[in-house]
């Protein structure tokens, strides 16, 4: 995996004690809470519903075991609210009905970064030395600049890859940090790319979507799609560019930030996204890219052409590990070896038909480790699973991880002779659900349990579901199902591309909840990327477990053999359905007779 330099080692180191200061100065009252604000943002420190909320980039979503164990440490030592500050929280939630609130814990989110729930602002400069000391930040997760660069985590590994992106997202992270032109966007600025023939980073929902491809001449170059999004309006991007040489994307993508950054509108935050810059100028917009970029390359020379060399010198610090002392096995056999450990342990088959992906060297595979389980909210990970993790991920996986979108951890280079092994201990950790793209391995944002902007908890719904749909034979025969869930129209749990989507809504400062079918991410089981249709009025948190079990019942009714939801919507409609949802309603309370 990618090792951080000495210039951005020191770099980070730097950005520690630059905090500090400022940090200090807040304390100390020689900085308003307003001059303080934006410091804190721009290293990833918000201020929640009861404390605060630090986000942890993780490029592209790789992550050293070194790295998982100081965030274990984070967890245990610091995620811990004052107690003040947890009885006032606690009292909030006895409000809500409910005193669920996880502490000590990480919690993986979709854009691959890593957040914690409760770290007091007066220790925020202690843990910002300590990511530091792995090269690690909050820097540009947070405000109007580009953000984390996302990808597939199986970048590097997937048999379906064309061309590794991870040098790519490398070169887009160095050149997006601290851009001095683009630190003050009209809004925040996504970018997903995507290497291979399955699209697993949901790119077209982002405001600049880069697939990776190779043309008849055997070139390598992109397809850049942009003006994606979710929120209030969801949109998906639109093709800008069929194919750009890989050298000028740079260039290309300086260009479409240029023209974002001088016309986007800055009147209304609702309106500030690229997104809708484009569908307001549609040609307009693309044609004033192209010229921004012929002006980039024929006046100023191209300045940000990336050279072969550089391509080079970053894809050589991707180069896969060397798994020392590990047998030589013929794939064969090594299949032969699974598949008679499988027939004596049908638990284990279980999670390697589900968990366990191929992978470019057939002696290896990769292996999602499944955050999607009763009693913790989806993606969080206790201290403790977090050193365990750390632990296995040196053991099995050559010291590497990744997040996931879906909020799972991947070990990407796991030798199959040792697969039965890594199965065992992460079962002993809880790790080992065979639920990977079943119904419970869903997305869901923190919701009103920790963010101030909620309409609506997403934490408790997803835990009512986990708890309903345990049996796993049951979940295998519901199929593969993307069921994601956000506290408020921000979208941050995706609602709008889930199969099933829940959205929280605010009637009466009640909490409701809207519930559509038929999004797509665009991965290859959703097919083309699209936000799902609503199948009726909101309804009550008790009501949704009902609601989603109609749904599913119906789609039991109404498949053909071995079609998933998704295709069963696509083909039937969304009536069937919201007849079985509707019918779940609690009816009105009849008024009484005069
Ligand atoms: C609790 C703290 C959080 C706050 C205050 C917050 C706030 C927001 C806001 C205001 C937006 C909309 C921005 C816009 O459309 O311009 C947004 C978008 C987003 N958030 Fe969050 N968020 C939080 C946590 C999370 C988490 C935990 C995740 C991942 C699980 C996440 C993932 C996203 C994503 C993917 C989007 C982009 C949706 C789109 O394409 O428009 N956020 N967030
Ligand atoms: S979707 Fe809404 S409730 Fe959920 S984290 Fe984002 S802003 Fe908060």
């Amino acid at each position: 995996m990618y090792q951080y330099t000495d210039f951005d080692q020191q770099f980070v180191r730097l950005r520690a004690d630059q905090f500090r200061d400022q940090l200090q100065r807040w304390q100390t009252g020689k900085l308003s809470e307003d001059d303080f604000r934006p410091l804190r943002l721009q290293n990833g420190w918000y201020v929640q519903r009861y404390a605060p909320m630090l986000r942890v980039a993780v490029p592209y979503g790789e992550i050293a075991s070194r790295q998982l164990r100081v965030l274990a440490t984070i967890a245990r030592e610091y995620d811990e609210p004052e107690a003040e500050v947890f009885k006032t929280a606690m009292e909030g939630q006895g409000k809500l009905g409910t005193t669920f609130l996880p502490k000590n814990c990480a919690h993986f989110t979709t854009r691959t970064n890593v957040q914690f729930n409760w770290i007091p602002l007066s220790k925020s400069a202690d843990v910002m030395d300590l990511l530091a000391s792995v090269d690690m930040h909050g820097i540009q997760t947070s405000g109007n600049c580009i953000r984390n660069t996302t990808t597939d985590a199986l970048a590097g590994v997937a048999i379906d890859e064309v061309v590794d992106p991870r040098p790519y997202a490398e070169i887009i992270r160095q050149w997006t940090t601290l851009h001095p032109e683009f630190a003050f966007l009209p809004r925040k600025f996504k970018i997903a790319i995507t290497g291979a023939t399955e699209d697993r980073a949901a790119s077209a929902w982002h405001d600049v979507g880069l697939k990776l491809l190779k043309n008849a001449a055997g070139e390598v170059g992109f397809q850049v799609s942009v003006g994606g999004g979710m929120g209030r309006t969801p949109v998906i991007s639109t093709v800008i560019r069929e194919f750009l040489p890989w050298n000028q994307i740079m260039n290309y993508i300086e260009a479409i930030v240029r023209v974002y950054n001088e016309h986007g509108r800055r009147d209304n935050k609702y309106k500030a996204r690229i997104k809708i810059l484009v569908k307001a100028e549609g040609q307009g917009y693309f044609d004033a890219v192209e010229e921004e970029f012929r002006q980039i390359v024929e006046v100023d020379g191209g300045p940000h052409t990336i050279p072969q060399a550089e391509l080079d010198r970053v894809a050589a610090c991707f180069v896969p590990p060397v798994l020392a002392d590990l047998p030589d096995v013929e794939p064969a056999r090594l299949e032969a070896q699974l598949e008679a450990l499988g027939t004596e342990r049908p638990e284990f088959a279980r999670w390697l038909a589900r968990n366990v992906h191929a992978h470019q060297n057939p002696q290896l595979r990769a292996v999602t480790l499944s955050f999607k389980r009763v009693g913790q909210s989806p993606g969080d990970a206790s201290a403790d699973q977090l050193d365990a993790l750390a632990a296995l991920v040196d053991k099995y996986s050559a010291g590497e991880a990744r997040v996931t979108h879906d909020q799972n951890v991947l070990l990407p280079w796991v030798h199959g002779s040792q697969l039965f092994a890594l199965w065992q201990e992460a079962k002993a950790l809880g790790l080992a659900s065979a639920n990977v793209q079943l119904l419970t391995d869903m997305i869901a944002c923190p919701g009103g349990d920790f963010c101030a902007l909620a309409n609506a908890r997403s934490l408790p719904l997803a835990e009512a579901i986990t708890q309903r749909y345990q049996d796993l034979d049951e979940l295998d025969d519901l199929g593969e199902i993307d069921l994601h869930i956000s506290g408020c129209i921000n979208s941050c749990g995706h609602h709008h591309s889930g199969h099933i989507g829940i959205l929280g809504v605010d009637k009466d400062g009640k909490e409701w909840y809207q519930i559509t079918l038929g999004g797509s991410d665009g991965s290859k089981l959703s097919g083309a990327p699209g936000a799902g249709k609503v199948i009726g009025p909101s309804f009550s948190a008790a009501e949704v477990p009902d609601v989603i079990e109609a749904v599913l019942t119906t789609y039991r009714d109404q498949r053909q053999p071995f079609e998933p939801l998704i295709d069963t919507v696509r083909r039937v409609g969304l009536e069937p359905f919201k007849q079985a949802a509707n019918a779940v309603r609690t009816p009105a309370p009849v008024p009484a007779a005069a």
